[in-house]
């Protein structure tokens, strides 16, 4: 089996073990996608409808936004990892509760842990609070810390507004491009520390 195979076993299996409520009202469950061997894991909140319906995160109107941040710095989205807190849709988009985020932890874990990535993007405020619920989203974005946290394979972080809240509020659109266009160098001072 190669990296791509072993990772979508791993997903497939973890699907199975996922006891989350959100499994019987969704229509399957949204994997993560991109690179096994990404540098990268951008994590998400929930899926949404086209993400639900096709089975691949981030692919409607948040996802385009995503798409072309990484393209503005020359990444696409096959060289990184972008995968969600919670792997089942939320019924009207509504934020996932506690509880499915706490059901979907593991299968997130085991993502990361065969990931192994050098640097873990949060998209939005569903995401960075999953890990670092002390946080805001508007103080922290766009800057890099580290930290240690149990079953987490990287110590380095970069919480960023996610992709869809740049539809609601423009002036943050500008602000996420600021904000992506120091991913390559601080992911280059990340490998200076490993
Ligand atoms: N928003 C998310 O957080 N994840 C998706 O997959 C799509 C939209």
């Amino acid at each position: 089996m190669n990296t791509a195979e072993e990772l979508f076993h791993l997903q497939t299996a973890q699907a199975e073990i996922c006891q989350c409520d959100l499994k019987t009202l969704a229509t399957q469950a949204v994997f993560g996608h991109g690179s096994a061997n990404a540098d990268i894991v951008f994590i998400g909140e929930a899926p949404g409808a086209k993400e639900d319906k096709e089975g691949k995160p981030f692919i409607g109107s948040a996802g385009k936004i995503l798409t072309e941040l990484l393209e503005s710095i020359k990444l696409s989205r096959e060289q990184v990892y972008i995968t969600n807190i919670v792997k089942y849709r939320p019924p009207n988009n509504r934020d996932p509760l506690l509880k499915e985020k706490a059901d979907c932890s593991a299968w997130l874990s085991a993502e990361l842990s065969y990931i192994q990535p050098k640097l873990i993007v949060f998209l939005g405020r569903h995401s960075l609070n999953h890990f670092f619920p002390e946080m805001k989203i508007s103080d922290v974005h766009g800057q890099l810390f580290t930290a240690d946290l149990p079953h987490i394979p990287t110590r380095h972080f970069l919480p960023l507004y996610h992709p869809a809240s740049s539809i609601y509020n423009r002036s943050l659109r500008a602000v996420l491009v600021e904000d992506f266009k120091k991913i390559p160098a601080l992911l280059k001072k990340i490998a200076r520390t490993l």
